[in-house]
């Protein structure tokens, strides 16, 4: 099974980042010499995902716009010999990316059904823009690694997870481990997710986070949550809606996460990415 399509939802208001956000997309902000969303790009581009699809919102067309061409750019590179930025810019080149808008933030899941139509594989990953990972194997080879390691009648949807501190439940979705892999105890069975328990109520300390290898199915199923938590459209709800009928699993990350979505977090993140 090789993944080949990726969603990534950047419509979000980004209003920790406010008013630096009025004009320009958190997703845009440099780490090294390239934008946070590269580096999200790149995740995918090393996993062979070479079919990507921004969900975006209004005013934030630099995102896909970083990914263009520029003939005129690479025309005048070109005349002063500048040979190596050539090979940088020529990096996308073979790259398939397809923007869809959403016109209103109705939840994480809202916005991967903006990408309903596209979707045309079995399996699709799915990147959230604030959630980098310092470890040499990104979170998505490691979730692709994972799924691979399961035969064809176990597999279905992996979600990234992160042990976290208790008290910190609340700004989360956990889930409920069932059992954990034999040979890969990093490998989580989940029968159960719970979205930003308290923590008296959560079932585990394992937290999801920005990545998610799901079938087509999850997809397709979205518009059945609609309105399920206050009118909008949560993918957790829809990974729930499917315990009963798809294999669940969690894979618990190595390395460490950055939320680059806050000034605080990105501050760290520069700290640790252009050392
Ligand atoms: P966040 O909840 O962090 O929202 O979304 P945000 O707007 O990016 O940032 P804050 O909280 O207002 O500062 C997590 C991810 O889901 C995307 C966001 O773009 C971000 O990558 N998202 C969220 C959407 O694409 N659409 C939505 O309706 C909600």
């Amino acid at each position: 099974m090789s993944i080949t399509q990726a969603i990534l939802p950047v419509a979000g208001l980004g209003t920790r980042f406010l008013p630096w956000t009025k004009s320009v997309p958190k997703e845009l902000l440099p780490l090294g010499n390239r934008p946070i969303i590269a580096h999200l790009v790149h995740e995918c581009l090393d996993q062979g995902i070479d079919d990507i699809c921004f969900v975006i919102s209004r005013g934030k067309e630099g995102i896909p716009e970083y990914f263009q061409r520029h003939p005129e750019l690479e025309a005048e590179l070109a005349g002063r010999g500048k040979s190596h930025l050539l090979e940088e810019l020529s990096r996308y080149d073979n790259v398939r990316f397809h923007t869809v808008y959403q016109d209103q933030q109705l939840g994480d899941g809202h916005a991967i059904l903006q990408a309903k139509d596209w979707v045309d594989s079995d399996y699709i990953a799915v990147l959230f823009g604030d959630d980098l990972f310092t470890e040499s194997d990104s979170a998505l080879k490691q979730l692709q690694d994972a799924l691979h390691s399961l035969s064809e009648d176990e597999k279905g949807a992996i979600i990234a997870l992160e042990n976290i501190p208790l008290e910190h439940t609340p700004r989360y979705g956990i889930v409920s481990v069932e059992k954990e892999h034999d040979a890969k105890p990093r490998i989580k069975k989940l029968n159960g997710l719970v979205e930003k328990p308290k923590s008296e109520d959560a079932p585990s300390t394992l937290g999801i986070v920005g990545r998610y290898i799901i079938p087509r199915s999850t997809v397709e199923i979205l518009p059945n949550v609609e309105g399920m938590e206050g009118g909008e459209i949560r993918l957790i709800d829809a990974l729930i809606a499917q315990l009963g009928s798809e294999h669940m699993y969690g894979y618990e990350c190595e390395g460490k996460r950055i939320d680059t979505g806050n000034p605080e977090g990105y501050k760290h993140a520069v700290n640790i990415f252009c050392e």
